[in-house]
């Protein structure tokens, strides 16, 4: 195994549809851990996404342009492969709860196996943030409730628009 990189760079990756407090959080924690920090999109998502990937590109680099070692990607294909062009040793990943931990580990260790060189670390999600999913946010914020201080108000008032839009489209 080779020894330590003189830059450690980290890959955070997911769907980020849209990017809540909780993928905040962690950002501004691995921001302070990794020399860079990549936060990556996946482009091929067989779930249907309320944003386009360029427009959630918009709304993370609209809120990371305070931490100046974090940048905004996307990738398709393998994740292994999209952190080795990037010369990344570290996979960020979050874990809310139990229910996450089963399928972090069958990714991280089908990572490992892929490319062994690559060390997945997860960190804790705040206590704060534990209960919030990018999915949750969606379905709460459709059917009228309250979801400031669950993502930056940048992503509220484009939730906002997205709303008045498809209700517009009447769908
Ligand atoms: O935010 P999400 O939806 O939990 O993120 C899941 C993501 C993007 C990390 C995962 O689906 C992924 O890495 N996809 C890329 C395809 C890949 O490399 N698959 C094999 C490794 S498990």
């Amino acid at each position: 195994m080779p020894h330590k990189p003189p830059n450690v760079i980290a890959i955070y990756p997911g769907s980020f549809d849209p990017i809540t407090n909780g993928h905040l959080d962690l950002i501004e924690r691995g921001s302070r851990l990794f020399d860079r920090l990549i936060v990556s999109i996946l482009r091929n998502e067989s779930k249907r996404p309320l944003f386009s990937v360029e427009e959630r590109m918009e709304m993370l680099r609209e809120v990371i342009d305070v931490y100046p070692n974090v940048t905004v990607d996307s990738f398709d294909g393998l994740l292994v492969d999209h952190a080795a062009a990037h010369s990344a040793t570290v996979l960020l990943r979050g874990i809310r709860a139990i229910s996450d931990y089963e399928f972090e580990l069958q990714m991280a260790l089908m990572n490992r196996r892929l490319r062994p060189e690559l060390e997945t670390i997860f960190m804790m999600s705040h206590e704060a943030y534990s209960f919030i999913s990018s999915r949750l946010v969606k379905e709460v914020f459709g059917l009228g409730g309250n979801i400031s201080g669950l993502v930056p108000p940048s992503v509220e008032a484009r939730l906002e628009r997205r709303l008045s839009q498809l209700q517009l489209e009447g769908v």
